[in-house]
């Protein structure tokens, strides 16, 4: 794997790359990699000859008072992960300068509405962040194809949508999401949780999953909805919100809606939020 920490080592790196037939698949990430990660990277060596991940702690993304100093660094662990992976490049920047150079203005990209509502309502300008990072990305890598996690639905929805405008050559690849044995959706902020915390966080798969079923037997939405509130509450888990929409995150309000949808839960224990959902 050759490892690039400045803009200098990417371009040259990715030129000598570019000289090979087959198609680049990007895999953007903020570091601490698990399996969640590492399947991405997986899902990209079956779709391209040649992978490429970012590692970057993006700070535009994190508002005022969230976890941007103290989210986890882990550059040797995820070095290692990464060459087991056989992932071709890893560009980590030394730092922001890197990726947002102060010799050009940055193009800050405004996610819209959607990037107000669900977690963008309790994350002001956090998707703005994601975005800017993202078109970032794209254009200093330039690749054929990227892959985004299912985790971060809306992420992956918000970034679809500024891919289509703005960079309609990357094919764009959701993986699935992946969990621990009790359900719980492999995320790197999992680490700030205790034993005990984490066995409670598995409330929200459970509870996704119980509101599936409802959905399913024809029970009122609304019903539905105020149950799976009243059963985090119960449970410690904080909701922030939970909601049902469809595959584009436009809101349902029917009963029986026949499209694709999913249901989008965000619950905070400790100080620690936490986010899944279930497609059906
Ligand atoms: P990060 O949280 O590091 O996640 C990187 C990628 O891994 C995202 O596409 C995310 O959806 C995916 N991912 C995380 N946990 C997963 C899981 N349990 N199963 C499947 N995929 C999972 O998301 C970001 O970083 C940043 O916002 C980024 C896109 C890199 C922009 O800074």
């Amino acid at each position: 794997m050759v490892i690039t920490r400045t803009r200098e080592e990417l371009y040259k790196t990715l030129d000598e790359f570019f000289k090979q037939p087959g198609k680049l698949a990007l895999i953007p990430t903020m570091g601490n990699l698990h399996d969640g990660h590492l399947s991405l990277i997986r899902l990209a060596k079956l779709k391209a000859s040649k992978t490429i991940t970012t590692i970057f702690v993006n700070p535009l993304q994190f508002g005022k008072n969230e976890d941007f100093k103290k989210y986890p660094r882990t550059e040797n662990l995820d070095i290692e992960k990464l060459k087991k992976e056989k992932c071709d490049i890893l560009f980590i920047p030394s730092n922001s300068e890197e990726v947002f150079s102060k010799y050009e203005k940055v193009k800050n990209l405004d996610s819209g509405i959607l990037g107000s509502e669900l977690c963008g309502k309790i994350r002001p300008g956090h998707f703005n962040g994601v975005l800017t990072v993202v078109n970032k990305l794209f254009e200093l890598i330039n690749p054929d194809i990227a892959v985004f996690g299912a985790k971060d639905y809306q992420q992956q929805i918000l970034i679809k949508k500024m891919a289509e405008t703005l960079h309609p050559k990357v094919n764009l690849i959701k993986a699935p999401i992946v969990r621990s044995k009790n359900g719980v959706a492999l995320s790197s902020r999992n680490n700030y949780l205790s034993e005990k915390e984490f066995n409670i966080a598995a409330n929200l798969f459970k509870c996704l999953k119980r509101s599936v079923n409802s959905y399913q037997k024809s029970e009122e939405l609304e019903e539905i909805l105020d149950n799976a509130k009243t059963f985090l509450t119960s449970k410690k888990l904080m909701p922030d919100y939970f909601e049902l929409r469809d595959s584009e995150l436009n809101y349902i309000s029917k009963n029986n809606y026949k499209g694709d949808k999913v249901f989008l839960g965000s619950v905070t224990i400790n100080n620690t939020r936490l986010i899944d959902n279930i497609e059906f």
